[in-house]
């Protein structure tokens, strides 16, 4: 938890390499619980065995060499743990995708989905062919392992009764004891166990050699990603904004991928100015704000605050001026204060605070309605009040709303699950939000937004087409162009009954 949560972008959860070891990290950690016992077990075998060679080269120093033959069988062991931790390596995608379908079929998200489309026979039928499709390629791989050491052990079998043989017939020459043969007879059968003893023993220490390589490299994963986040030569983020944000030619495709989702794009944010970004779905408008807040880095081109490129600044003190709520914002399952609170965590304990955050977004009225007011734990996982999906986004709103000198307000499809007082009396305290905004330190706020009714009161209107500007202007610019945004703004009002 604390290696991924260090990692300032969020790219890499989008390479399936990246979740290929993670599934691997998930189902292994019990190996990383203490990676000295396997140590200590394997010198505890060796030990053992080496004991039980010298004993038995007491009685004959060529017995001493009885180990060897069993030597085939702890080295087929060996191969065949090897073997299978390839396959499991090899089938970390599809382990994924059975996790997938098991959470799809047993978790709420898709439950009502699942029901009432009748999909829980076709996910677990999907389930069982790839569990049954992995389980074979598994049982195959056993099967020929097994095929192996079967015929390893053979080979000390025969070595251990040729041992004992030879053994009787020294004592009925009088060459060794009975005594002797006892020793030979039970020591063998020890080494039998041991020698197996020291296979598993060998084989859980790979295990643990290969999980805490798997943690090593998300170690240095996570320090690599910080290191390329650290700036060369590190500036101030300003304390107010003079002239304000500049996109210059900036392009950007998502990792893994090399289809542009935004082309060359050139914008002013000027300081202190609203702007709403407009655009059909899969328009770039929120890949647009993921780079601002640099969740990710442009492919080429640079953005720059006052003149100075974003990633001069160290990422986490820009990010502690910037307030944003996402489209698809998170539920914190946690008491209403905490809830909202963590969007300024040093504010949190303060209701006051967490009350005048919820006025910004126009949700104080959501209080009201919670049993126990913000001291209410939200969701039904933890037997707390579960909200409507509107209320989640006031929750949201809220946090977004706790800093109170941000930068860059930031406000991604704020209202789309906000019934109509709510989004008016919202647009009303966003001109408020804004403008305290503007007046404090020059900020910027930012509204990603499909309703015409809210982007019209914006400063500067862009729209987004195919991740590239189509145009740019106010309300009233744009209107009187009758281009694209007039176009839309036509169908949105006559859409009204
Ligand atoms: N994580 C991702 N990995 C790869 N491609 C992505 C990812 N997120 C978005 N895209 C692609 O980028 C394009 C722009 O997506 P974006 O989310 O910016 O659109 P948007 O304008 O915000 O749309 P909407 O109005 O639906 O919210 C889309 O074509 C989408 O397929
Ligand atoms: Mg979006």
């Amino acid at each position: 938890m604390d290696l991924v949560a260090a990692v300032p972008g969020v790219a890499h959860h989008e390479l399936s390499e990246y979740s290929d070891r993670m599934e691997l990290i998930r189902t292994e950690r019990t190996y990383l619980a203490n990676p000295f016992n396997p140590i200590s077990w394997t010198l505890a075998s060796v030990v053992s065995t080496v004991t039980v060679i010298v004993l038995l080269g007491s009685v004959r120093p060529v017995l001493a060499l009885l180990p060897l033959v069993g030597l085939p069988a702890a080295v087929a062991n060996g191969r065949a743990d090897v073997s299978l931790e390839n396959l499991l390596d090899a089938q970390a995608e599809d382990n994924r995708r059975l996790r997938h379908l098991l959470e799809l079929a047993t978790e709420p998200p898709a439950a009502k989905e699942v029901r009432l489309l009748g999909l829980g026979r076709e996910i677990v039928e999907r389930h069982g062919a790839l569990f049954a499709q992995l389980e074979r390629a598994r049982v195959r791989l056993a099967t020929r392992n097994t095929a192996g050491v079967v015929a390893a052990w053979m080979v000390f079998g025969a070595g251990y009764a040729g041992a004992v043989l030879w053994s009787m017939h020294l004592a009925r020459t009088g060459a060794i004891s009975a005594g002797s043969v006892l020793l030979v007879l039970s020591l063998g059968a020890q080494m039998n166990m041991q020698l197996a003893e020291l296979g598993w023993n060998v084989a859980w220490l790979i295990r643990t050699y290969r999980a805490v390589g798997r943690l090593v490299w998300l170690s240095d994963f996570a320090a690599e990603a910080k290191a390329n986040a650290d700036p060369p030569a590190r500036r101030p983020v300003p304390a107010v904004l003079r002239q304000g944000i500049a996109f210059d030619s900036v392009s950007f495709a998502y990792p893994g991928t090399d289809r542009p989702v935004l082309h060359r794009v050139d914008l002013s944010l000027p300081q202190g100015a609203t702007v709403a970004v407009v655009g059909e779905n899969g328009a770039g408008k929120t890949t647009l704000a993921k780079l601002l807040v640099r969740l990710y880095e442009p492919t080429s081109g640079r953005i720059s605050v006052d003149g100075t490129d974003l990633r001069s600044f160290d990422i986490e003190e820009w990010r502690a001026r910037i307030s944003a709520g996402f489209q698809d914002f998170a539920r914190f399952e946690l008491v209403a204060r905490e809830s909202i609170g963590v969007g300024f965590v040093p504010d949190m304990a303060s209701s006051a605070k967490v009350g005048a955050a919820l006025a910004r977004g126009a949700a104080e009225d959501l209080v009201e309605v919670l049993p126990d007011g913000l001291a209410t734990q939200l969701g039904r996982e933890f037997d707390g009040t579960e909200l409507s999906i509107g209320q989640w986004q006031k929750i949201a709103l809220g946090r977004a709303m706790m800093r109170e000198s941000p930068l860059v307000l930031l406000l991604d499809e704020p209202t789309a699950s906000l019934d109509a007082p709510t989004e008016h009396q919202l647009f009303e305290r966003f001109a408020g939000a804004a403008r305290q905004v503007a007046d404090a330190h020059g900020g910027v706020t930012i509204l990603v937004s499909h309703r015409f009714s809210t982007v019209c009161m914006a400063d500067l209107i862009v729209v987004l087409d195919g991740g590239a500007i189509q145009e740019l202007g106010s309300h009233d610019q744009l209107m009187a162009r009758g281009g694209r945004y007039a176009e839309l703004y036509r169908l949105q009002a006559s859409g009204y009954c």
